[in-house]
């Protein structure tokens, strides 16, 4: 299955990215519902996976199913489950909108369902959230997390990270997405039928400071700058340069440079409960 307006697509510099991701580090707001080892979750748009199998370890006698539309991608996280010697988890090649092509998720059939910098990606969030919720059993949630692109902020001011921000922006509205959904997923969850008091919104921030941080996201950043799907969605839309994108990945490496470098990514993140019709 291809993921075709998947703007950031599955560059190496790309997973580099979405592999570092933990529990910890990228569902905070998901710890304290992890009430029982027992627990049955869905992962939509898992990537490569190591979320998922964060999960699965967190859930020993419950049972993880995580799923993506990119084969490639999907066989990764086969590979990352296998070395961590993680069997509860099943992955499989799969699509939001198109349940009914995999067996073994049913309406009302998990405790968790839940979405990492998935719905930023897709041109019908709410057509997302109302799928999560049909899938979660009355008693249990939905949890969806996403970055907000426009509160992402840098010190020092390095004017091509200004450029990065705007045309990052453009690509991503030009094929229907949202780039800073992640302080209006509390909106979505109400249009999907939630009520307001069964949602809980927060926010937590990445922050990228330190030699290692600014070396890791400024050199990921810089790489997909110039090589990854948003490369070739600034080019094939006309939105930007070669040259400008060169500048921009300089701009990245500058930050990297500066031993007072500081960039740090807001997410905006929600949990609803799901009650009994
Ligand atoms: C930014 S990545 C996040 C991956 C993972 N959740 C994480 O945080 O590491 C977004 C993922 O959503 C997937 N995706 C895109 N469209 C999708 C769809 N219609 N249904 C399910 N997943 C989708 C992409 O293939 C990609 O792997």
């Amino acid at each position: 299955m291809a993921t075709k307006n998947y703007l950031h697509g599955h560059h190496a510099s790309v997973l580099r990215s979405h592999s570092w991701r933990t529990v910890q580090n990228s569902a905070p707001h998901l710890i304290p519902h992890l009430t029982s080892p027992t627990l049955k979750i869905l992962d939509v748009g898992c990537g490569p996976g190591t979320i998922s199998v964060d999960l699965a370890q967190r859930v020993p006698q419950g049972f993880v199913y995580a799923i993506d539309p990119s084969e490639a991608v999907i066989e990764k996280a086969r590979q990352h489950a296998a070395e961590k010697g993680v069997s509860n988890i099943r992955f499989e090649v799969g699509d939001i909108f198109n349940w009914e092509a995999l067996d073994g998720v049913e309406e009302k059939g998990f405790d968790i369902v839940h979405a990492h910098q998935v719905l930023q990606h897709l041109q019908d969030p709410l057509g997302a959230m109302k799928e999560m919720k049909r899938l979660t059993k009355p008693g249990g949630i939905v949890a969806v997390r996403d970055a907000d692109y426009s509160a992402f902020t840098w010190y020092p001011e390095i004017p091509g990270l200004r450029k990065w921000s705007a045309l990052y922006l453009k690509a991503a509205q030009s094929i229907g997405c949202d780039p800073n959904i992640g302080r209006r997923l509390h909106a979505v969850a109400l249009e999907a039928g939630f009520d307001r008091k069964d949602i809980e919104a927060s926010a937590a921030v990445w922050v990228f400071s330190t030699p290692e941080e600014r070396k890791w996201w400024c050199g990921l950043w810089a790489e997909r700058t110039l090589q990854s799907e948003f490369k070739h969605k600034v080019l094939e839309k006309g939105l930007g340069t070669v040259e400008d994108l060169e500048a921009i990945a300089e701009s990245f490496r500058e930050l990297e440079g500066r031993e007072d470098g500081w960039f740090s990514a807001m997410n905006g993140q929600v949990i609803c409960h799901v009650r009994d019709p």
